[in-house]
C-alpha cells in the first residue's frame, strides 16, 4: 500500500476540490476499490448510483460503456474516462445494425440489450437488463420471443430459467468467462475438494451448470459473504476475490482466474491524471442519449 499511498492521496485531495465521485466496478484493482473509489457495485448499482450522485463530476473506474451509461444517466454531470481504451469484447461485437437485423429476423420481438453495449446499441435496443436482473426483465416482456443482445451465454443462461419465453441471441462473448470449460470445473473439484465453484452467467451455460452459484458479481459477493465457505473458486474476474478476501478471513479464496485487460486499463495513475487534467470527457449525442436513456431507464424502473 506504501506506494499506493501518495496516488490516494491526491487522488481524494482532488475529488474534493471538484466535488468528484468515483464509481468503481467490482473488477478494480483493490487500490482502486478500497483506496479511491465512493461507491462500489456491480453493472446495475453503479447505474443506479449515477441517477443518485449530486456531485458535479464522475470518474467511472470501470469500462467505457459504463462510463456512456452514467453520462446518458447524468447529462448535465462531466463523465470522466480515465483511459477510453478501457473498452468490452460484448460491447466491440454488436452495432445498432446489428440490432435492426435481429428486428428482421424476429418481426415483433422486443430487444432486451445487456447494458455490455454502446449508447446507439441502447438507443436501437427496447430496455436493457444487466446479469443481475436479466431473467427478470426477458419475463415480463409481453412477447414469447425476446431477442437478447449480445452475449450468448448470458442469453443462453436466462433461457434456461425462464423457460416460458422463447430466447433468441446475438452471438457475442466475453473473453474473460468464455474461456472457462466445464472440463476445468471438474478438474478443479478433483484436485481441491470442498471448494464453493461460484460462476458468473456470462459463463458458458455447461460451465454454469458445473457450478454451486451463479450470479452477477454483486450476487457473488452477497454469497460469499452469506455462505462463508472455508474455500471458494471464483469462475470470473481476478479483482473480485482480491477486493472481498479481506473482509472475510474465514473464506480461503483459491486460484485460478482470468484477467480482464479491458478492466486493468484503469490505474491510478491514470485516475490521477484524469482528475487533475479534467480530460477523458465522455460525450453521447443528445438524440441518442435521449433513446438510450429511455432503455436504461426502463430497465431501472423493472428492477428496483
Ligand atoms: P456485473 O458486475 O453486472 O455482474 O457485470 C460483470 C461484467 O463483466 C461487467 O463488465
Ligand atoms: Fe467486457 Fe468481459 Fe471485461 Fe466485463 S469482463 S468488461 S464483459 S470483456
Amino acid at each position: 500500500w506504501a506506494i499506493y499511498a501518495p496516488y490516494v492521496k491526491a487522488i481524494n485531495d482532488l475529488k474534493a476540490q471538484r466535488n468528484a465521485v468515483i464509481l468503481g466496478h467490482n473488477y478494480m484493482t483493490p487500490e482502486i476499490y478500497h483506496g479511491v473509489s465512493d461507491f462500489v457495485g456491480d453493472s446495475l448499482q453503479l447505474a443506479i448510483k449515477a441517477t443518485e450522485v449530486e456531485a458535479d463530476v464522475i470518474v467511472q473506474c470501470g469500462v467505457h460503456f459504463m462510463a456512456e451509461t452514467s453520462k446518458i444517466l447524468s447529462p448535465e454531470k462531466t463523465v470522466l474516462m480515465p483511459d477510453m481504451e478501457a473498452g468490452c469484447s460484448l460491447a466491440e461485437s454488436i452495432t445498432a445494425e446489428g440490432i435492426a437485423e435481429m428486428r428482421r429476423r424476429y418481426p415483433g420481438a422486443p430487444v432486451v440489450s445487456y447494458v455490455n453495449t454502446t449508447a446507439e446499441v441502447k438507443a436501437a435496443s427496447d430496455i436493457c437488463c444487466t446479469s443481475s436482473n436479466a431473467a427478470q426483465i426477458v419475463a415480463a416482456q409481453d412477447n414469447h420471443t425476446v431477442i437478447m443482445t449480445p452475449d450468448q451465454y448470458l442469453a443462453q443462461n436466462v433461457a434456461r430459467d425462464v423457460p416460458q419465453k422463447n430466447v433468441v441471441w446475438w452471438e457475442g462473448s466475453c473473453i474473460v468467462h468464455e474461456q472457462y470449460s466445464p472440463q476445468d470445473l471438474r478438474d478443479f473439484r478433483e484436485w481441491n475438494p470442498g471448494t464453493r465453484l461460484i460462476a458468473h452467467p456470462e459463463c458458458p451455460p455447461d460451465v454454469v451448470a458445473e457450478a454451486d452459484y451463479s450470479g452477477s458479481t454483486s450476487g457473488i459477493i452477497k454469497y460469499v459473504t452469506d455462505e462463508k465457505p472455508e474455500k471458494a473458486l471464483l469462475i470470473t474476474e481476478c479483482s473480485m476475490a482480491s477486493n472481498i478476501a479481506d473482509q472475510l478471513p474465514e473464506v480461503e479464496f483459491v486460484g485460478p482466474c482470468n484477467m480482464c485487460p479491458y478492466m486493468k486499463k484503469i490505474t491510478l495513475e491514470k485516475v490521477l491524471f484524469a482528475l487533475d487534467t479534467m480530460t477523458g470527457q465522455v460525450e453521447v449525442d443528445a438524440e441518442v442519449a435521449e433513446k438510450a436513456r429511455l432503455s436504461v431507464q426502463r430497465m431501472i424502473d423493472l428492477s428496483r
